[in-house]
C-alpha cells in the first residue's frame, strides 16, 4: 500500500502522497500543498528539499555512499577513465569500447578553441582569479556557437556538450600561463585527456616535455572523485539557470560561479592558504582547532563538514589514501601534508567536531595533491570545475529532458506593510 503523509492546519486534515526513491529514500510530495491549504514550507538553504528526482547520483550521507548510476565511486576511481565516466554519467550507461572511441575522439579534436575568445581572455588583468575567468569565457562561448540559444534537438546539444569537454581544459590553462608570463600553449589532439591538459599547463616553447603518467593517472582520479554530486549548490545553481531554457553555456558559467564560493569548491584553496598559515605560525595545530570551535573568531576549519556526509565523505577517504601514494611516488615532501594529518587526528578526538559530526570532506586532502603535481593554489578550484563539468552536463540534459518547470521558490514576506510614498524633499 502506498504511503501517505497528513498534516493538520487549523484542525483540518491534508493527505499527501509519499514518494520513494529507488535508494528508498521517502519524501512527501507537497506539490498541491499551497493549492490545498494556502501553506508555503520554508526551508532555508533547501537542508530538506527535495528539488528534483534524479537517476544520476546516489549517496547516503550516513552510510558514507557515493554511486553515479549506480556504481561506486571506489570501483570507478580505480579502473574507469574520466571519459568514460562522463559518458556514464550524461548517457546513463558506461559506454561500449565502440562508443567511447567515438565519444573520446570527438572530445580531442574539439579541443581547440576559437581564437577571438583569446582576444576576450587578453582583456583580464594578469592576476585576475582563474574562476572568474573560466566561468567569463564559458559565458562567451555561448556567443560563438548561437545556435544552442533554443537548441533542443538532441545531436545539436551533443555538439555542446563535446565542446564543452573538450574546451574548458584548453581555456583553464589560459590563466596559468598568463600568470607566468608564458605563451599559451595549442592543445596536442594525439594525447588524452588528461595529458593533453598537463601539457597544455606545463609544455614550454623551449624544451620538450613528457607527461609522467602519475601525474596524468593521479589527475584522472581526481577528475573522477569531483564529476559529480547529486543537488550541490553548484548543480543546482546550472538546473535553476537551465530551467529558465537559458542555454547550456550560460547555465554551466553560473555553476562555475556558485563553485567559487570558499563554503563550496573554493574550499580547496581556503584548505591550502589555512595549512600554510599553521606552518608559517609554527605549527600549532590546537590553536587552530580551538579558533574553529570558537564562533566569535569567525574561523572555519576548511575541508571540514559537509551538509549531506555525516559519517565520511567517501571521496576524502580515497584522497587522503592517494595524497600518500601520489606524493610517495613523485618523491615530493610536503610539510603541509603532515599538518594536515595533525589537523584531521585532533578534531576527530575533539567533541565540537564529533558532536556535530565534522569529517575531512572531498578538499581536505585535494589539494595537497594538486601541489604534488605542480598546479598552483588558486588553480583548484578551476581542476574542481573542469572534474564537475560532466556531472553540470548530465543534471542540466536530465532537467531539459524531464521537461522541469522553471525554478521558482516561494518566500514569507517579512518586509513593511502597505505604506504612503512621501515625496523626497520631505524625507
Ligand atoms: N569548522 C567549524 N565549525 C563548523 C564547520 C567547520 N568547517 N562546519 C560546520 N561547523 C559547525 C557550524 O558552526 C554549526 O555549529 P552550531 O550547530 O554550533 O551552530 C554546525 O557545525 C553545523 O554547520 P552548518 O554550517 O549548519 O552546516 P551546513 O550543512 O550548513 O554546512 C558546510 C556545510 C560544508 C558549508 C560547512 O561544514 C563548512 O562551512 N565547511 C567548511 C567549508 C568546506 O570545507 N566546504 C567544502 C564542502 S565539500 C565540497 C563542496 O561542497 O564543494
Amino acid at each position: 500500500m502506498s504511503q501517505i503523509a497528513e498534516v493538520t492546519i487549523d484542525g483540518q486534515n491534508y493527505q499527501f502522497p509519499v514518494i520513494e526513491g529507488s535508494e528508498s529514500e521517502k519524501a512527501i510530495d507537497i506539490a498541491k500543498l499551497r493549492d490545498q491549504t494556502g501553506y508555503i514550507t520554508i526551508d532555508s538553504g533547501f537542508k530538506n528539499t527535495g528539488a528534483t528526482k534524479s537517476a544520476i547520483t546516489f549517496l547516503d550521507g550516513e552510510e558514507g555512499i557515493l554511486r553515479y548510476r549506480g556504481y561506486s565511486i571506489e570501483e570507478l576511481a580505480e579502473k574507469a577513465s574520466f571519459l568514460e565516466v562522463a559518458y556514464l554519467l550524461i548517457y546513463g550507461e558506461l559506454p561500449t569500447q565502440e562508443e567511447y572511441q567515438k565519444f573520446e575522439h570527438e572530445v580531442r579534436t574539439h579541443t581547440l578553441v576559437n581564437e577571438d575568445m583569446r582576444k576576450i581572455f587578453e582583456g583580464f588583468p594578469v592576476n585576475a582569479h582563474p574562476m572568474g575567468v573560466l566561468s567569463s569565457l564559458v559565458s562567451a562561448m555561448s556567443a560563438f556557437y548561437p545556435d544552442t540559444y533554443d537548441s533542443t534537438a538532441e545531436d545539436v546539444t551533443d555538439l555542446h556538450i563535446i565542446r564543452l569537454l573538450a574546451k574548458l581544459p584548453t581555456i583553464a590553462t589560459w590563466s596559468y600561463k598568463k600568470s607566468q608570463g608564458h605563451p599559451v600553449n595549442y592543445p596536442n589532439n594525439n594525447l588524452d585527456y588528461c595529458s593533453n591538459f598537463l601539457s597544455m599547463m606545463f609544455a614550454l616553447p623551449v624544451e620538450s616535455y613528457e607527461v609522467d603518467p602519475v601525474v596524468s593517472a593521479a589527475l584522472n582520479k581526481l577528475l573522477i572523485l569531483h564529476a559529480d554530486h547529486e543537488q550541490n549548490c553548484s548543480t543546482s545553481t546550472v538546473r535553476l539557470v537551465g530551467s529558465s531554457q537559458a542555454n547550456i553555456y550560460s547555465s554551466i558559467s553560473a555553476g562555475i560561479s556558485a563553485l567559487w564560493g570558499p563554503l563550496h569548491g573554493g574550499a580547496n584553496q581556503e584548505v591550502i592558504e589555512m595549512l600554510e598559515a599553521i606552518r608559517a605560525d609554527g605549527g600549532d595545530t590546537q590553536k587552530y582547532i580551538n579558533m574553529a570551535k570558537d564562533k566569535s573568531s569567525g574561523f572555519r576549519l576548511f575541508g571540514f563538514g559537509h551538509r549531506v556526509y555525516k559519517n565520511f565523505d567517501p571521496r576524502a577517504r580515497i584522497i587522503k589514501k592517494a595524497a600518500n601514494e601520489v606524493l610517495t611516488k613523485l618523491g615530493v615532501n610536503d610539510p603541509v601534508l603532515d599538518i594536515a594529518r595533525q589537523l584531521e587526528a585532533a578534531a576527530l578526538e575533539d567533541d565540537y567536531f564529533v558532536s556535530r559530526k565534522l569529517y575531512p570532506n572531498v578538499d581536505f586532502y585535494s589539494g595537497i595533491i594538486y601541489r604534488a603535481l605542480g598546479i598552483p593554489t588558486n588553480m583548484f578550484t578551476v581542476m574542481f570545475a573542469i572534474g564537475r563539468l560532466p556531472g553540470w552536463i548530465a543534471q542540466w540534459k536530465e532537467m531539459r529532458t524531464n521537461k522541469e518547470p522553471i525554478g521558482r521558490p516561494r518566500q514569507v514576506y517579512v518586509g513593511p506593510t502597505q505604506r504612503e510614498f512621501v515625496a523626497i524633499e520631505n524625507r
